[in-house]
Parts: C-alpha cells; structure tokens; sequence
C-alpha cells in the first residue's frame, strides 16, 4: 500500500470506473502554470487544462488573492431580491466581452446549471411574446451540454442518455457535421455544411412554430472537437431566423479565448441569441456559470411579469456567489492584462503544427482542431472506448494529462503554455501513440 494514498472508499467519483480507478489511482497534489504533480512528485504536464477551464494555469495568486479578499469582505450574499455590487461589475465586464446586444446575464455554477437555466429563459421568453407553443429543443448527434435535465434531454451521446429517460424532455436531433472525407482537416472543414438542412427538415417535421430552441456547441467539444464546416453556423442562423427559433451556442468549452477570439460567436462571425458559459469563466478555480441572453429577450420577459411577482421562477442559492464573482473578475483582469485571448490565437499555429505531426502514427486515425482545441482520434481498441481509456492511463503515466471521450483525445493545454510546454506534450503524445501495441 502507498502511504501517499488516501483511503478511496468514501468518494464516488463522477464519469469514472471506479474500481479500476482504485487499482490504478491518477491523482494530483499539487498545481503550478502548465503543470500538476502526484503526490510522490512526478511531473505531470497539464494538456487538457484540467478540464478546459485553467485557460490562465493553475496556481494564479491574482485570483486567489481576489477571493480571500472577497471572502474576508463579504462572503456570501442571497440573490433572491438582494444582491452585492460585485455580481453587477462582474456582468458588466462580461457583456463588454460578450457579441454587441447579448448582454444581460444570469448566472449559475456549473455549464450544466447554465444549460438548464437556458432552456427555462428560453421557454419563458417565448410564453412572454404569447408563443407558448415553442416547447420542443433542437440539439445535434453527439453533443454534450451537461448533465442536468436540460443537458440530458439535449445530449446527443448515448450513454449520456440511455438510463435517464424518466427525467428528460422533448429534444429531437440534427445529424452531427463530421463526415469521411473531413478526416485529417486542420481548421474548418470545406464540407458538411449542408447538415444544417437537417434543422429546416424537422422544422417541417414538426413546425418550425413549434420549437423553441436549437442548442449548438459551435465546436463539439467532449466529443473530441468536431470543427463547424465552412457556412454551417451560418445557415443554422438563417433558419432560425426563418422560424423565429432561439439560437442557444454552449460556450461552456470555447469561451473565453479558446478559439482565438473571446467567445467562438465573435470568432465565426455568427452571433446567437443565447450564450452559455462557465470553465474559464473563472479559469476554473470556483463554480460558476452564466448565461448571456439577447437585451429584448430579457425585456420581454420582465415586461410580461404581472405586479411584484418574480419575472422568472429559476435561480440557485449561489447564484452569482460573491466570491465566485470575485474569483471571474480576478481572471478577467489576467486575460486582459495578459492578451490571453490573443496569446492563444498566436500560439495556435505551434499548437496545430504539433498535433497534425501525429498524423502517421500507427494509433491516430484522425486528427481535427482550432484554435487551441483539437481531437485526437484513436484506432479503436477491443471495446468502444477501451483505446481511449488504456491511452489516457499510458499518457498519464508518461508524464501528460489528457482528456479522454471515448477513443477521442481532448487536447486543449491553457493558453499561456510556452512552444516549449507544447513540444514536450507532443513528444510524450507522439511516444504513446507511437506504439503499435496500445
Ligand atoms: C458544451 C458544454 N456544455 C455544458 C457542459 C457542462 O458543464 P459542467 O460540467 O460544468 O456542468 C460542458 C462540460 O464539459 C460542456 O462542454
């Protein structure tokens, strides 16, 4: 037994198989820039930023300190018909970041909460214009936006979803845009986009006047990042708009500079009517989310609310939490300060040149990415997902930390890592994946 060890009875960890996870134990001490330790000291570089949410590394004192600060000024206050003028600073920031017009916020602490709370806005907006026929949601093959009910009706992959069917709502699915001839595609590929045809179908299907909403991450992220062909947000814009559809982006991954820009709205060119987002939002260091709706949407629901009552009967104890304000005003000042959003786009072109350079290993059978995002995709193994799995463990082994969805590799480092950071993560990746025997 390994006296670092904690006694693992007691915690049951999420998304894990936790009996090989006792077997086999992955766990971190310690936190500094690009990199973690174990408990023993062994180096583990950060490849996936925690869970893509460190877009400023670990160990920031900057938000540490903020946090202290707030926590020794005033350490919580309820948002129900109260409020702290850190939540109103911390929403004006993000609107100035935000596309021009999707500015009023409200906020949660999870991407799953902000899902959630999307769909209920979303449901109320409708309701306030006399539209409370728009009751079905619109999601894709192979999404993921969070665990809770919206994100569970919503999920476009199976096992998200299989048991949980007493707990979801009406969605109904788009085919995902990946295709065969995009393998190997660096950036946005040249076709597919005429999957957004799928949304103008079911809009016949069902009534374009019947759905509420489509709920679209413009990168599929846990997926293993599946880049949005050239025009397809576009033309997704276009029938929503024929319809009179909300446009919902998850941002909750490509916020807050992992494409290049602040939010992959701006990147793309294409704006929704609906941002969620959470992770780096407060680079990851307190729960927290938000979601960014269109100024007349939220007019219309507070001008259709009768006498004093609530306009919307949602909201969460933490709710704009002082600190977790404290704790995103803090990064935002570092993203700022630091041009993260363009530290990363510079380093993009590094970044990509080292993952498309694992193009002929003997594991790789495609490989996709933008910005400071991409996927790797494995060489199926026994089982669906055994390859990612086993490929996760060897990595972690080797020295790296990366995210792994099925056989799809996750590769998405913080954006202040240095070419040298990335070099070492593509070596480490490069003897793993080199192995024919994996
Ligand atoms: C697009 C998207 N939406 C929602 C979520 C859920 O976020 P959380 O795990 O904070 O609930 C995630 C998490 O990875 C995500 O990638």
């Amino acid at each position: 037994m390994n006296a670092l060890l904690p006694k693992m009875d007691h915690h049951w960890l999420p998304f894990t198989n936790n009996r090989l996870f006792r077997q086999e134990p992955q766990i971190f001490a310690r936190a500094e820039g690009v990199r973690y330790w174990t408990p023993e000291g062994r180096e583990i570089l950060d490849g996936s930023a925690g869970l893509f949410c460190c877009a400023a590394g670990h160990g920031r004192r900057e938000i540490a300190d903020a946090v202290h600060r707030q926590l020794m000024t005033l350490d919580y206050t309820p948002h129900f018909q109260r409020a702290a003028n850190v939540s109103f600073e911390f929403a004006e920031r993000l609107a100035g970041l935000l596309p021009e017009g999707i500015d009023r916020l409200f906020f949660g602490n999870s991407g799953s909460e902000a899902v959630d709370s999307a769909v209920k806005i979303v449901l109320a907006y409708h309701k306030a214009r006399g539209q409370s026929q728009r009751t079905r949601f619109v999601s894709r093959n192979w999404a993921y936006h969070g665990v809770n009910m919206g994100g569970t009706s919503l999920a476009g992959m199976v096992n998200n979803r299989r048991d949980f069917g007493a707990v979801t709502f009406d969605a109904v699915h788009m085919r995902h845009t990946w295709t065969e001839e995009q393998r190997f595609t660096r950036g946005q590929p040249d076709t597919g986009a005429d999957r957004a045809d799928d949304l103008e179908d079911l809009c016949r299907l069902y009534g374009g006047e019947t759905i509420a909403a489509v709920f679209i991450e413009p990168i599929a992220g846990s997926i293993g990042t599946i880049v949005p062909p050239k025009g397809y947000l576009e033309k997704i814009r276009a029938i929503c708009d024929r319809y009179g559809i909300v446009l919902v982006f998850d941002e909750v991954i490509t916020g807050f500079g992992r494409t290049g820009a602040a939010f992959a709205a701006q990147e793309f060119a294409v704006t929704p009517d609906v941002i969620t987002m959470a992770k780096a939002l407060t680079n990851g260091v307190i729960p927290m989310s938000a979601v960014a709706v269109k100024r007349e949407m939220q007019a219309a629901v507070i001008d259709a609310a009768e006498g004093d009552r609530p306009e919307l009967f949602h909201g969460y104890t933490y709710s704009a939490h002082p600190v977790a304000c404290a704790a995103g005003l803090a990064a935002l000042d570092i993203y700022r300060d630091e041009d993260l959003f363009g530290r990363g786009k510079a380093l993009s072109g590094h970044f990509l040149d080292t993952v498309f350079g694992l193009r002929n290993l003997p594991q790789v059978v495609d490989l996709r990415g933008y910005g400071m995002l991409a996927g790797i995709q494995l060489k199926p193994g026994a089982t669906p997902g055994a390859k990612g799995s086993i490929a996760q463990r060897r990595l972690f082994d080797a020295g790296l930390h990366v995210k792994a969805t099925g056989d799809a590799l996750i590769f998405a480092p913080a954006l202040v890592a240095g070419t040298d950071d990335i070099d070492r993560m593509g070596d480490i990746l490069r003897r793993i994946l080199g192995d024919a025997d994996l």
